[in-house]
């Protein structure tokens, strides 16, 4: 699929069927990300494609809005980092580094067949601690990954006149 194709087929999906997802997609999934741009190329960052079903669930536990989708997902792929410096735009890079990665995962993931939909509402500390990570790291979205046990319709969007404009 072209770029274009993946931005207009991708769906946030939240059923996803049982089957396993091939480690080398996991793997081409990882690597789409570790791939991606950061501030200053810092690259303080980690990336689990989780499988280990205990700590799905510790997560799946944290996540307040939609704890099924991810305790019936096969897995569960995750973008952490520790930088704290916070960019002249007032931005914290670690946000927005993280948020690059995880889209270039769930872009590389629509690629390969698989399903996916980026989540926020987590508790960043129990996901945090589920994976064994130190304190002061960072967790801003996390994602199921699996095969699609669903075909949402688009989700509408803001007309292009209303949102873009050239200038
Ligand atoms: C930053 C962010 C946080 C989100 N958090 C959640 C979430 O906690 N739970 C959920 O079910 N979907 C979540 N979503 C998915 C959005 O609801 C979804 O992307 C939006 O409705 C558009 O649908 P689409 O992805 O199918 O185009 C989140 C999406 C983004 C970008």
């Amino acid at each position: 699929m072209s770029i274009f194709d993946i931005l207009e087929t991708r769906r946030s999906i939240r059923q996803y069927q049982d089957t396993p997802v091939e480690p080398e997609k996991l793997r081409q999934i990882l690597e789409a990300m570790r791939l991606c741009p950061s501030a200053r190329n810092m690259q303080d960052w980690k990336f689990f494609a989780v499988t280990d079903p205990a700590v799905k669930e510790r997560i799946a536990a944290a996540t307040g809005a939609s704890p099924a989708m991810i305790a019936g997902a096969p897995v569960v792929l995750v973008a952490a980092g520790n930088n704290d410096r916070v960019m002249n735009c007032g931005h914290r890079c670690c946000s927005v580094d993280l948020t690059i990665a995880m889209t270039a995962g769930v872009l590389a993931a629509t690629e390969l067949g698989l399903g996916s939909c980026l989540v926020g509402s987590h508790d960043e500390e129990t996901v945090r601690e589920a994976l064994g990570l130190p304190e002061g790291w960072h967790v801003p979205l996390i994602s199921p990954l699996g095969y699609p046990a669903e075909s949402p319709a688009p989700r509408p969007r803001k007309a292009f006149d209303e949102v873009a404009e050239i200038r």
